[in-house]
């Protein structure tokens, strides 16, 4: 018989950023745009499913500014690897034509995601366009990009936690905790 599953999950491994640091540093972030933006007339966060959404409601949360959101689902993803292939699963709505457009996501891996989602966006001539991020693992990256507001530089780990998963596991825990990948290989035969 298979094993009834943990909470929390059996392969985190530390908590790398807690709770409160999350919410001290989205009140920054959310206080930082909520300047930049001030003479904006159509500012609108650009989320991608499903990692950056914890995080983008708790930051809009912090934008005291009128503004609208929309989402994107892209995947470069499969378990804990970089694919280096992006591919866009389901478009943004809006007609980003003239709007103020902030990206944004969970994690900064290699950066192609952003990368690619960025040159896209762009040739739909948005007024400006800035890329947030929660996370960055800065050592990882492989094209030369520039995040305008950055949570968290981190150390290369896989990460779960505030949105992120492995295999669509760990969204719901309120930090970030590393993966004992050597747990979860174990847990999940992968
Ligand atoms: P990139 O294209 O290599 O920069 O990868 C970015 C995407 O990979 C993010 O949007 C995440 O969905 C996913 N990703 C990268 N690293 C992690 C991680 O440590 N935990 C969970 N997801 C990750
Ligand atoms: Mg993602």
């Amino acid at each position: 018989m298979t094993e009834a599953p943990k909470f929390p999950y059996a392969f985190i491994g530390e908590v790398l950023i807690t709770q409160e640091q999350i919410e001290q540093r989205v009140n920054t972030l959310g206080e930082q745009i909520t300047a930049d933006y001030q003479d904006s007339q159509k500012l609108l966060l650009l989320g991608l499913l499903r990692g950056s959404v914890m995080f983008m409601t708790d930051l809009m949360r912090k934008v005291h500014r009128p503004m609208t959101m929309d989402f994107m689902s892209v995947s470069s993803y499969a378990g804990s690897e970089s694919t280096g292939f992006v591919r866009i699963d389901s478009d943004h709505k809006t007609n980003i034509n003239g709007w103020d457009v902030i990206l944004i996501d969970d994690i900064v891996d290699s950066g192609y995601t952003i990368h690619t989602v960025r040159k896209l966006l762009l040739d739909r001539r948005p007024k400006s366009l800035r890329v947030c991020a929660l996370l960055d693992k800065v050592s990882k990256h492989k094209v030369e990009l520039s995040i305008d507001y950055c949570g968290f530089e981190i150390p290369d780990h896989f990460v779960v936690g505030y949105g992120l998963d492995i295999d669509e596991k760990g969204r719901n825990l309120p930090y970030i905790a590393s993966v004992d990948l050597e747990k979860y290989r174990a847990l999940y035969n992968s």
